[in-house]
């Protein structure tokens, strides 16, 4: 047991013991916790401090009460969203992140539809995963930036809005995110989830569907280590009166045809018209059953896929999307009309140089592929073409022949040739057969 210097039977609270402690694998309380987080965004704590207890962090672990103790400070650093004055269940969704995962605008759009509230606070993207914010920029006029009030008034009358952050949620985050960055503190399981889920919890929903992406395009690369984050964060929401549940689901290929930001929006429309592709399908339909389900809005499964069906097939998911893009300024005739969207100067062709079938997709690959066209940003300041990006026209297991086309590259000239080079080279083909890939992974309650 770690020993303060006391006074008077007091313990004196110094940052250099608490770090002392974690190093040797003690738990911290919530003083030393508080201590250390509340010192920091006030600048009492200096960086090499809080680097040094991340880092013990990094190694030691934070058990699952620390884990809440650290969300907790960070969800209490900032503005937390009030939606009590809206009427009826607020749901929220949230993916770690991936390649080509648009399943927001089409799994919003639905539940708002089945009468849930979807009061969503997005980001952008960074590196090789793109942002639900970029992508709805992509529709001419749409605006992502609506201060509170307005945000409060479009979910009260359409049941809708995906917007950019309203108020200054969990600067404490922010300011622990960009010393992790730096210092090698981000592979945490117990800083990722605290960091996940203040913001989260911070956005006011009352039922948390968590999107915990596995693999190669993602952050977690084992669905042993996805389990651990899935289970943290679930933990962490329940502990603090939020129904969480998290779905593991396959990123070791990219999500549907399209990476890239108006070709998202486009599959993402197709997908709410009833021809997206399969497997991009199956995932928002299980999205959103769990979605209904963690809501007590239906009473089983089959109820949910029946509902969920019938919102597609009637074309009102459709119309909450036209909805919401009508609401914040944007061009609603791009859902009929494709061509109003930018276009890219030229498609090319990426085409198989042998017979065999898929063996892998360096998806990672793949969305920095997308990010050199100028889909996504290397630095969080860099503009980017909502025009470019790649169509993956096949999937791992498919049997391919050489001058098969693998995928497609929307380009206007950007380090074209370094892209379709290294696109090649995303496909692994192999002459044995090869097992489909399985969309849903797991499930965490
Ligand atoms: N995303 C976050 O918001 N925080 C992390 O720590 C990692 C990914």
């Amino acid at each position: 047991m770690y020993n303060y210097i006391a006074i008077k039977g007091v313990n004196i609270l110094r940052a250099v013991d608490i770090i002392i402690k974690k190093r040797e694998g003690e738990v911290l309380n919530l003083d030393e916790i508080h201590f250390m987080i509340d010192g920091y965004v006030k600048g009492e704590i200096p960086d090499y401090q809080m680097s040094s207890l991340l880092m013990a962090i990094c190694l030691k672990g934070l058990n699952s009460d620390e884990q809440t103790a650290f969300t907790m400070e960070m969800l209490k650093s900032g503005e937390q969203i009030d939606l009590s004055s809206i009427d009826g269940i607020c749901v929220d969704k949230h993916s770690t992140g991936g390649v080509g995962d648009k399943t927001t605008l089409v799994v919003a759009p639905i539940i708002a539809s089945c009468g849930l509230k979807i009061a969503k606070m997005s980001g952008r993207g960074l590196g090789h995963t793109g942002g639900t914010l970029d992508k709805l920029e992509s529709i001419p006029g749409f605006n992502i930036n609506v201060s509170s009030k307005d945000f409060l008034k479009q979910v009260k009358e359409i049941g809708i809005a995906v917007v950019g952050q309203t108020a200054n949620i969990t600067p404490a985050d922010k300011k622990l995110y960009a010393l992790r960055d730096v210092t090698g503190t981000v592979e945490s399981v117990g800083l990722i989830a605290s960091s996940i889920m203040s913001k989260k919890l911070a956005s006011g929903a009352h039922s948390i569907l968590l999107d915990v992406k596995v693999g190669d395009g993602a952050f977690m690369k084992t669905i042993e280590d996805a389990k651990v984050l899935a289970k943290a964060m679930v933990s962490i929401g329940n502990k603090c009166g939020r129904k969480t549940v998290a779905m593991l689901t396959d990123m070791d290929q990219p999500l549907g045809e399209a990476v890239g930001n108006s070709l998202e929006v486009i599959e993402a429309i197709e997908t709410l018209k009833g021809h997206g592709d399969r497997e991009f399908t199956t995932l928002c339909h299980e999205i959103c059953a769990e979605m209904l389900l963690i809501t007590n809005s239906v009473k089983n499964k089959e109820e949910a896929i029946k509902l969920i069906d019938k919102k597609i097939e009637s074309g009102e998911a459709l119309e909450k999307l036209r909805e919401m893009i009508i609401y914040q300024h944007g061009d609603p005739k791009v859902i009929d009309d494709y061509s109003l969207f930018k276009k890219c100067q030229k498609v090319v062709e990426v085409k198989a140089l042998k017979d065999g079938y898929i063996k892998r997709i360096h998806t990672l690959n793949v969305g920095n592929v997308a990010m050199i066209l100028g889909a996504g940003r290397q630095t969080k300041d860099e503009t980017i073409d909502h025009s470019v990006g790649i169509k993956i026209k096949v999937k791992v297991g498919d049997k391919v022949k050489a001058g098969d086309t693998l995928a497609l590259i929307y380009s206007n000239g950007v380090r074209e040739k370094e892209a379709i080079d290294m696109l090649l080279e995303c496909f692994e083909i192999c002459q044995e057969k090869v097992a489909k890939h399985n969309i849903i992974l797991g499930i965490v309650e």
